[in-house]
């Protein structure tokens, strides 16, 4: 069976690293001439909105995923009239749109920040109003790794913030006094079965995601579960989705989904019986899906803006590394390392070697 990714990044190259001993094949849509996945499968170098070449990879796949959220809407809809895409066009069109996505959460039950959509500075300052300082302006669509927002804590963070952030629709969200981070993968396949994974609890720094922990019997799992059973079933999914939840007051605000494969599920490469990897495969092609169980105690460590020498990295015990094969470049998620030990104790332990490794 031959794959079609659009988006050629590190999640479409660990899907390949998945997919090959399954016996699948893939081919990569992406323009940037060093797309990362490209060592795995075909590259297709071309725009998402280029029709010759969306039709040759319609031709030569037996099916279509992507790798981020943000493909334009005019190329599924395109490539859905020759080729199975999943998720589905519509799922997309809800988890790429931050104000479609939180009026779902909303109308399914699934508490989440309070928020408003924003289309000039009047309704800034109007929803500034009704939500209260502090509160998150983000960007509707494209925003990534913290990128595209904004937190307003007094009036003058206010003041011209709509204009700052490009004048684009946006989404007001008051800002919740979290305890902690922790995200859901879940995954679907066609015949309608659901799995998920364990809650992994997440840290970020400046937006952008460092370090996730797979927990084990996590109190709010079910919970977690329930909201996302609501989600899958409205959008008839199909493959991952994965689901940021704020923790707070004992209970779950949701934050957003993503339609792919996650960084917060990177851990399950080794750390789970299948991975969300394997497991988005075997989901759109219609296979029966993997165990989600835990092998282990599994955290994962982003490596940003470079990765630490490679036998050093290895020569941790119980250390994976997964090198992007990308240019450093400050910011930029280019590897990360998952350990899988065999008690708590050991993982936190190995957790302060590898970030002694990136403050090194
Ligand atoms: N409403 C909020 N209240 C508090 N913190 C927030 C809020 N929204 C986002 N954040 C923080 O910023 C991070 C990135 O925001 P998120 O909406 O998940 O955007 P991205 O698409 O960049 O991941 C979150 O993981 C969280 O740490
Ligand atoms: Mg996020």
């Amino acid at each position: 069976m031959k794959i079609g990714v659009i988006g050629g990044g590190q999640l479409g190259r660990m899907l390949a690293l998945a997919g090959t001993p399954l016996g699948m094949n893939f081919a990569f849509l992406d323009p940037a001439p060093d797309a990362c996945a490209a060592a795995l499968g075909e590259h297709l170098r071309a725009d998402y909105g280029d029709q010759d070449h969306l039709r040759q990879l319609a031709d030569e796949v037996d099916l279509v995923t992507f790798e981020f959220e943000s493909v334009p809407a005019e190329t599924v809809a395109f490539l859905s009239q020759f080729v199975p895409v999943y998720p589905s066009a519509e799922a997309l069109r809800i988890a790429r749109d931050r104000w479609f996505e939180k009026s779902m959460f909303k109308d399914l039950g699934i508490p989440t920040p309070a928020f408003a959509d924003i289309q000039s500075q009047a309704d800034l300052d109007a929803a500034v109003a009704s939500i209260g300082l502090p509160a998150v302006l983000k960007t509707r669509t494209l925003g990534y790794d913290g990128k595209g927002q904004k937190v307003l804590r007094t009036a003058a963070d206010v003041e011209g913030t709509f204009a700052e952030l490009g004048s684009v629709a946006c989404l007001l969200e008051g800002f919740v006094p979290f305890t902690g981070e922790v995200s859901l993968i879940a995954v679907r396949g066609r015949d309608g079965e659901v799995c998920f994974y364990p809650l992994v609890h997440n840290t970020h720094d400046n937006g952008i995601l460092r370090l996730s922990v797979a927990s084990t019997a996590h109190p709010l799992q079910a919970l977690a579960e329930d909201y996302a059973g609501r989600v899958l079933k409205q959008l008839d999914y199909v493959g991952v989705l994965a689901f940021e939840f704020f923790e707070v007051d004992g209970g779950l605000k949701a934050n957003e989904i993503a339609p792919r494969v996650h960084n917060s599920g990177h851990w399950t490469t080794e750390g789970a019986e299948c991975s969300q990897f394997e497991n988005h495969l075997r989901a759109i092609a219609g296979l029966p899906l993997g165990s989600t169980a835990k092998v282990g105690e599994s955290a994962m460590l982003n490596f940003i803006g470079s990765v630490p020498p490679v036998e050093q990295v290895i020569a941790i015990a119980d250390c994976h590394l997964h090198h992007y094969g990308k240019a450093f470049k400050n910011g930029r998620k280019v590897g990360h390392a998952t350990l899988r030990c065999a008690d708590q104790a050991t993982l936190q332990a190995q957790i302060l070697r590898v970030e002694a490794l990136i403050e090194g």
